[in-house]
C-alpha cells in the first residue's frame, strides 16, 4: 500500500433498533465487558493502515462517548437512516483521505485479512465488498409455499467492511440523498448507480450480531480467543 495513503473508516452506530428486546440498541450490548461498537473501533484502530475511525452515533449518546478516544476516533451525530449517517461521517471526516470503508457495528469478528484484500480491490476497481456463499437453499415464497427455488450460486451474502474510493461513495451517497433512496448497503447502492462493486472472499466468522444467541455465540469466540484484543 502506498505510503501516502489514507483510509478513513465508518462505523455506522446512529440505529435506535432493540431488536434483542432491551432497551440498548445492540451496537452498545457489551461484549467481553465493552460495547460492541467500541470492540469494534479498537480492532479497526489496532490496525496500521486505518488512519481514522468515524462513528456516527444517536444524538443523545454523544456525550456519553465524547470523552474516550484519542485523536483517530472521532464520535459524530448521525442521521435518520443509515445512509444518512455514512454521510453524515464523511462530511465530519473531511476530504483528505483516498479509501473509505464502512463497517456494520455488530461484526467485531471481521478478519484484517479481508478488510486488506477489500481495501486492496476498492483501489483497483472503486468499490469492493466481502461477500460469502449461501450455506442454505433458498425459495421464494407466496401464500406460504414455495413458488420458486432461485439458483443460490449466484447469490452470496453480503459482508463488511465494503470499502470505496472516496469519490465512488462521495457519489453515491449524494445521488441517493437527491432521489431520497435507501439501502441496506453501501455495495448495492454503487452497484444500482452503475459503479462496478468487485466481490472479495468474506469469511463465515465475521457475522452480525442480530440475535440474542448470536450474541452468545460471540462471547464464546470472544473467550476462546483469550480476550480478543488481537484475534
Ligand atoms: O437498523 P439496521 O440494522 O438496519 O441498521 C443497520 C446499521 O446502521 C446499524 O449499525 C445502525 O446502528 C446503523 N444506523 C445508523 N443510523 C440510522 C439507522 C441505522 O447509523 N439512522
Amino acid at each position: 500500500m502506498p505510503d501516502a495513503e489514507r483510509v478513513l473508516v465508518i462505523i455506522p452506530a446512529a440505529g435506535s433498533g432493540t431488536r434483542f428486546g432491551g432497551d440498548v440498541p445492540k451496537q452498545f450490548l457489551p461484549l467481553g465487558g465493552k460495547p460492541l461498537v467500541q470492540r469494534v473501533v479498537e480492532r479497526f484502530l489496532f490496525d496500521a493502515v486505518v488512519t481514522r475511525v468515524v462513528v456516527p452515533v444517536l444524538d443523545m449518546l454523544l456525550n456519553a462517548v465524547k470523552e474516550s478516544p484519542g485523536e483517530r476516533v472521532k464520535f459524530v451525530v448521525g442521521g435518520a437512516t443509515r445512509l444518512q449517517s455514512v454521510a453524515a461521517g464523511l462530511a465530519a471526516a473531511g476530504d483528505e483521505f483516498d479509501l473509505v470503508a464502512v463497517h456494520d457495528a455488530v461484526r467485531p469478528f471481521f478478519s484484517p485479512d479481508t478488510f486488506h484484500a477489500t481495501l486492496d480491490a476498492a483501489r483497483t476497481h472503486g468499490a469492493a465488498f466481502p461477500g460469502i456463499p449461501l450455506p442454505d437453499t433458498i425459495h421464494e415464497i407466496r401464500d406460504d409455499a414455495i413458488a420458486a427455488t432461485p439458483d443460490r450460486s449466484v447469490f452470496v451474502a453480503a459482508q463488511t467492511p465494503q470499502c470505496f474510493r472516496i469519490e465512488v461513495l462521495r457519489d453515491i451517497l449524494t445521488r441517493a440523498a437527491r432521489e431520497d433512496a435507501n439501502a441496506t448497503d453501501e455495495a448495492g447502492l454503487a452497484a444500482k448507480y452503475g459503479h462496478r462493486v468487485q466481490l472479495v472472499p468474506g469469511d463465515s466468522m465475521n457475522f452480525k450480531i442480530t440475535r440474542p444467541e448470536d450474541l452468545v455465540m460471540a462471547e464464546r469466540i470472544y473467550a476462546e480467543w483469550g480476550g480478543g484484543e488481537e484475534p
